[in-house]
């Protein structure tokens, strides 16, 4: 992103910092959760503003105001580096940028932004700088004229064609007239720090929820003939606030068309894309497919060339070029090698690592696992803690036993084994190269390279038993 700051001479010598409103509780959701929590895209709403907001100052410059839920608030969104103040009771949104003024002493002007309106583009931000710097404003509001303006604030403006606003008047304040306004305020703001600090204190809480309104400020400075400016965004979306979880919801969809949209420009093919779930973070290879009902989440990477079908659900893992996932598979921290076969209905957790052309089949389950190249594991198998080498075929119903009750042991299957069907492996334990266990063994001691093992009772054969039992039932006897 080209930094204007530097190609914006009315500027240059501006200091700006940015608030983002993120105390409230969300009442609304009905849900335990703090609103700035919930998350959209895979992402708490609070992660997609302070996001937006780095690309236009340093996280330094950055302050979240936080509150209610404060400490959880404050962990969840700690790793973007922006700082912290703390609004202990929540009396509105105007007292939470009181609560912000000792941080924001040393800043020319601050913009403010919701914690609850995720969708804002960092490009709309510095929109608004620039316009609230050529304006010379003491306070620019960002504005939006959506279908549906019911719920927000509304401008009420000096006149038709100016940028000049008279004052912000809440729905439950708005009379008849006012109620016919469609320009929204989006809660996003510009303010001149000296204009702000010096009028502020007038906000009272004399209005329907006893709270102090930022959206005062307005009418305030109006009245102490400042200038204050209203700049509508291209973008109604991006202003959206996430009050109610279907308003949540809209978003989140919103989010996921455009990132699918994205990844179909970039050349992954996604059929049905209005049935997959990616998370912003997602990185896909071009002509890669990626059939209906599909979630891939988290910081998953996925390379060229590859098929995720129906059904599958993709945590957090890299997948190299050319793999072939069947339906019904869950990945969760895992890493597939380039021209694997996964599927149908593969489960890989955390730490399974699997290799090159390797195959894992149907109802198998690996974890902490690495399958090295060319290796099959094709049906109804558990690999939990094992390290297998390369071209080793583990056949149907293997089992890996490597929990004790208390400890958790590794098992070693070196290249080029057979591990017949059926076989448990008692860790720790070691299968040497080349070596073969039979079919339904139970392998409890170290098995030398090219060995056969056989852990289990020999066959007896009883001839005649099964004749003389028919016999004898036919004759009534049991
Ligand atoms: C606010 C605006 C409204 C605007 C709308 C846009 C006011 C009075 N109204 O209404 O004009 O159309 O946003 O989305 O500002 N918060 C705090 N501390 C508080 C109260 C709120 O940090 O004491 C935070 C909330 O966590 C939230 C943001 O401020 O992130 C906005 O608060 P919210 O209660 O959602 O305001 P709205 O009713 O949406
Ligand atoms: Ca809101």
């Amino acid at each position: 992103m080209p930094d204007k700051k530097k190609t914006n001479p009315t500027n240059s010598n501006q200091r700006f910092a940015i608030a983002i409103m993120a105390a409230g509780k969300g009442t609304r959701l009905k849900s335990k959760r703090p609103k700035v929590l919930h998350e959209i895209g895979g992402r708490p709403l609070l992660e997609h503003v302070i996001r937006a907001a780095a690309q236009v100052v340093p996280p330094n410059d950055i302050f979240a105001i936080i509150g209610h839920e404060a400490e959880s608030v404050r962990a969840a969104v700690q790793h973007t580096g922006a700082g912290f103040v703390v609004q202990a009771e929540q009396h509105g949104t105007g007292h939470a940028v009181m609560c912000a003024r000792p941080a924001l002493q040393n800043y020319d002007h601050v913009l403010v932004l919701s914690g609850d309106v995720p969708l804002i583009r960092p490009e709309t931000i510095q929109q608004l700088r620039d316009f609230h710097l050529q304006q010379r404003a003491s306070m620019t509001i960002l504005t939006a004229l959506p279908d549906d303006p019911i719920g927000y604030g509304r401008i009420i403006r000096k006149s038709r064609n100016g940028a000049d606003v008279k004052a912000i008047v809440e729905q439950k304040a708005l009379n008849k007239t006012q109620a016919k306004t469609k320009e929204i305020n989006s809660g996003i703001y510009a303010f001149a720090t000296g204009d702000l600090w010096q009028h502020i204190d007038r906000i009272t809480t004399n209005n329907a929820h006893g709270e102090f309104y930022l959206t005062d400020m307005a009418a305030l400075l109006v009245k102490a003939k400042k200038k204050v400016v209203a700049l509508p965004a291209a973008n109604v979306m991006e202003v959206l606030g996430a009050n109610t979880l279907a308003e949540m919801v809209m978003l989140d969809a919103n989010m996921r068309q455009q990132k699918c949209a994205a990844l179909l420009a970039s050349g992954v093919t996604i059929f049905r894309p209005e049935t997959c779930v990616i998370d912003s973070e997602v990185e896909i290879g071009p002509d890669t497919v990626v059939e209906p009902f599909v979630q891939i989440l988290g910081k998953t990477r996925i390379g060229q060339d590859c098929r995720i079908r129906s059904f599958s659900v993709i945590k957090d893992s890299e997948i190299a070029d050319g793999v072939n996932i069947k339906p019904g598979c869950i990945f969760d921290d895992a890493k597939v090698a380039r021209g694997a076969v996964i599927g149908p209905y593969s489960h890989l957790r955390p730490g399974s690592d699997i290799g090159e052309n390797a195959h894992v089949g149907n109802f198998v389950e690996t974890k902490k696992t690495r399958l090295g190249k060319g290796s099959k594991a094709n049906h109804l198998t558990y690999l939990g803690d094992a390290e297998i080498g390369e071209g080793v075929n583990v056949g149907a119903g293997t089992i890996t036993c490597n929990y004790d009750g208390v400890n958790k042991h590794l098992t070693r299957i070196e290249d080029g084994v057979f591990v017949g069907s059926d076989s448990t492996l008692v860790a720790p334990v070691t299968i040497g190269k080349g070596a073969y266990i039979g079919a339904a063994s139970c392998i409890t001691d170290d098995v030398p390279a090219d060995s056969l093992a056989l852990g289990r009772s020999k066959q007896v054969v009883k001839e005649g038993w099964a004749k003389a039992k028919r016999e004898a039932r036919a004759a009534g006897k049991k």
